[in-house]
């Protein structure tokens, strides 16, 4: 269960948000959870790996792209154009309107003989008008990749992201206080092939991160005491890590690495993700995202001012001229936010996109995610109208 239940008052210390969900000690029970699980974790073609971009990477591979165009949106992390580039595809680029949409007469004038595929990305949990890039997809016989690295639990109504491209790509530790993960899923029953089988996530690796995310919901918990604990722990952690050079396999980071793209999914996270409430989560992150919606819209224009049937926001993209001070300031406050996607991948011509390069510049990364409580959005307002005063 992801959702916080019990009231506390939480009101009398400083305030501890962090960016991405934390590991509660009862997640890690053995027992199994009696719900089915959601999509796209019962898939018939998954493939788990250690993160999103093994998919990205071992996708393109499978659909033949070495040496051909994918056509990608100019509004993307960096690493799975990366991802795609390590696999032999070659980039270009599509335009993305300032309210994070896919240009779809841009994506179709973009198509020509060597084109073999589309890229398509759900940002933050909200979705691509699917029907529409399957049509254009149709029309010129191509397959799509349909990234759901932000937008994992998220649907367009009731159709969950990631079930209708060709291929669907899932990041999990994003949205789940899981140590590692992310899936590839293949959905066209006429792609035949299977990819390699992926090899064991390092263990190291694994209880480092899920250790640390342990210690983050100590301190999200327990205040003072919990973030004192985590910092000791934090001391002991780097000497052990001075004298062993033991050297964990990071996630979240912002280059493709080949060495670790065969690398799979721990067993920790799968039992971590299977026991979650899908459902809960989306109702928890849908409620935060709403009560910043109301506080935020009159102060700030929304990049998403409505929350669509389906859509589990990962995070509220707040617009700001300053982000390094905004996000400085809430620091300060004990919030963790995320300079959303700052630069792109170095292939992409940047000023050939004047919408994505304002987001690129404004666009702070709030959370919304599911172990906040109303209180603590109450607080994230607050503080972030003081932070853009
Ligand atoms: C849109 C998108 N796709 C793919 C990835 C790759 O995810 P991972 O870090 O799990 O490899 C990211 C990472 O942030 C992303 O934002």
């Amino acid at each position: 269960m992801a959702v916080r239940t019990w009231p506390t008052a939480r009101e009398s210390r400083r305030r501890y948000i962090p960016a991405l969900p934390t590991l509660w000690p009862g997640m890690l029970s053995p027992l199994a959870a009696s719900r089915p699980p959601a999509f796209p974790f019962g898939a018939k073609r998954l493939t788990r790996y250690y993160l999103a971009r093994n998919a990205v990477y071992h996708g393109a591979k499978l659909l033949g792209l070495p040496a051909n165009e994918v056509l990608v949106p100019a509004y993307h992390h960096g690493v799975e154009v990366g991802a795609l580039v390590a696999a032999g595809a070659l980039p270009r680029f599509v335009r993305v309107d300032a309210r994070m949409r896919l240009d779809l007469e841009d994506l179709e004038a973009k198509i020509g003989p060597r084109t073999r595929a589309l890229y398509v990305i759900h940002y933050a949990g909200f979705a691509q008008p699917m029907d529409d890039v399957m049509a254009v997809a149709r029309r010129h016989g191509l397959p799509v990749m349909e990234d759901c690295a932000l937008s994992l639990l998220a649907a367009e109504g009731t159709r969950p992201l990631g079930s209708v491209g060709t291929l669907g790509i899932f990041c999990f530790y994003k949205t789940l206080p899981v140590p590692n993960g992310g899936a590839l899923v293949v959905n066209d029953p006429a792609l035949h092939g299977d990819v390699p089988a992926p090899e064991a996530a390092p263990l190291v690796s694994t209880l480092s991160h899920a250790t640390g995310s342990l210690l983050q919901n100590a301190a999200f918990r327990l205040g003072e005491a919990g973030e004192a604990l985590r910092g000791a722990a934090r001391r002991a952690y780097a000497l052990v890590r001075g004298a062993t050079g033991v050297r964990p396999v990071s996630t979240g980071t912002m280059t493709f690495d080949p060495a670790t793209v065969d690398l799979g999914m721990s067993a920790v996270s799968e039992l971590i993700a299977r026991r979650l409430d899908g459902e809960a989560i989306v109702a928890a992150r849908r409620r935060n995202y709403f009560l910043l919606l109301g506080r935020l819209r009159e102060r700030v224009s929304p990049v998403f001012p409505e929350l669509p049937a389906g859509a589990s926001p990962l995070f509220y993209p707040l617009l700001c001229d300053d982000k390094a001070a905004v996000a400085a300031r809430l620091a300060a406050r004990g919030i963790e936010t995320v300079d959303f996607w700052r630069t792109g991948h170095p292939l992409c011509p940047d000023d050939s996109f004047p919408d994505v390069q304002a987001l690129r510049r404004r666009v702070l990364e709030l959370p919304v995610h599911q172990d906040l409580q109303p209180d603590d959005m109450a607080y994230l307002a607050r503080c972030v109208k003081e932070a853009l005063e």
